[in-house]
């Protein structure tokens, strides 16, 4: 058998599968109660609808079935542009290119603003997706600490100078502002005006990425970053995942009309086009009058989800355990005493406890948060929350009293 690796590119020499899809097979085990997996809640796809777009679908024209332009459907670009607009971003259709997924704007992004070596700025901890498309590119990541309110711009700000004595200038920073992955954080206004700032003065660029944002549980949003944005330095990220279906893989980009004619070419190398299908099926839900009632639904049921879990945290997480309190989307942040390692306690939480959940090591740049755990309410049955938890702080409460 040939030796394959001899023949690999250079940049794919440190390329690695992700912690978290390893962990997912690990979860499949029956009796085992899962905080692992960050997907949609299957039970909450809107089948009645996607029945009646697919009866819908055909009756008129057959271009779903067809390639359609690179920057995606005109229809579905004017539909964004207005969306971005009418949440306070005037942008036209020129200004946006539909992706299949966000990942692959991710991906697009990188492909195009990246040479080897260039330093790109992420919030520590933050999504794997991401770290793995900058590090695709050889991008070199530099984590910026966060806390309850998003990205430590202190901190950002010394590590800026620090990094400009040394002729280091940062292409981009890549945030995602509301219910962030992997810890439900939302960047607070104050310092969404900060971080644009900073961006200024340092001369970079911001990718906001933002599949969470429609699924708050309550308070009034927070504008986007984009919206304070009037010289086209905020790359802003949407996507269909989260509030109608992965599986359409309809996402999209608003940038700097320049930057997306860039893209439309990068893309044509890499797909042509956005699945057709996809987009059709998306234009159909936005035109039903529909998906507004079925995001309002999803955040009812998602917001009940994390009372349970948060309610469970309470009443059994040991003395030493913190959490965030996310005011939307999939996930809550777990913070353990130093001393445990959640990577190796993974197996015998599944093994002993029959519970499992993502260690946070892998969402960290630089090796730390051996001590942190995602959870992700999105998939869990509500009547297996509290269970979940209380095995979960078993397994904590057992190391916490071997160190004592
Ligand atoms: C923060 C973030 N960005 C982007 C994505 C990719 O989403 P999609 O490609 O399905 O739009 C995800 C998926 O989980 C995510 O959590």
């Amino acid at each position: 058998m040939l030796q394959m690796e001899r023949f690999y590119a250079q940049r794919v020499k440190d390329m690695r599968g992700s912690d978290i899809r390893d962990a997912f097979k690990l979860t499949e085990e029956p009796g085992i109660i899962s905080f692992a997996g960050g997907f949609p809640a299957q039970e909450a796809f809107p089948i009645d609808l996607f029945q009646e777009i697919f009866q819908r679908l055909f009756q008129e024209d057959y271009a779903g079935l067809q390639y359609g332009p690179t920057e995606g459907l005109e229809a579905l670009r004017r539909e964004l542009a207005a969306q971005l607009t009418a949440e306070g971003a005037p942008c036209s259709a020129e200004s946006i290119i539909i992706t299949n997924g966000s990942q692959q704007a991710l991906d697009l992004i990188c492909k195009v603003l990246l040479d080897p070596g260039d330093y790109v700025l992420v919030e520590q901890p933050s999504y794997v997706g991401a770290l793995n498309a900058i590090g695709n590119y050889q991008g070199k990541k530099i984590g910026i600490p966060i806390d309850e309110c998003g990205l430590r711009l202190d901190v950002m700000a010394n590590r800026l100078k620090e990094m400009a004595s040394r002729g280091q200038h940062p292409k981009f920073i890549y945030t995602i502002p509301n219910f962030q992955n992997p810890t439900g954080v939302t960047l607070s206004l104050e310092r969404r005006r900060g971080l644009l700032e900073l961006a200024k003065q340092y001369d970079f660029l911001i990718i906001e990425d933002n599949p969470y944002g429609e699924l708050s549980f309550g308070q009034e949003p927070v504008p986007h970053i984009k919206t304070m944005d009037n010289e086209g330095r905020v790359i802003y990220l949407g996507s269909f995942s989260k509030i109608l279906s992965p599986g359409v893989r309809v996402g999209w980009l608003a940038a700097h009309e320049a930057l997306v004619r860039k893209i439309t070419v990068a893309k044509q190398g890499t797909d042509l086009c956005s699945t057709t299908l996809g987009m059709k099926i998306v234009l159909e839900a936005l035109h039903s009058g529909k998906l507004r009632a079925h995001i309002e639904s999803l955040r009812i049921m998602y917001r009940r989800r994390r009372d349970l879990m948060l309610r469970a945290l309470s009443a059994y997480m040991p003395e030493g355990v913190t959490w965030t309190r996310p005011e939307g989307g999939f996930f809550i942040w777990l913070t353990l005493p130093s001393y445990i390692d959640t990577k190796a306690m993974l197996p015998f939480a599944i093994t002993e406890q029959k519970v499992a959940y993502v260690s946070g090591t892998g969402f960290h740049v630089d090796g730390t948060g051996q001590n942190t755990i995602r959870l992700a309410f999105s998939q869990a049955a509500e009547g297996d929350i509290e269970e979940g938890i209380r095995r979960l702080s078993r397994v904590i409460r057992e190391r916490i009293e071997v160190a004592m």
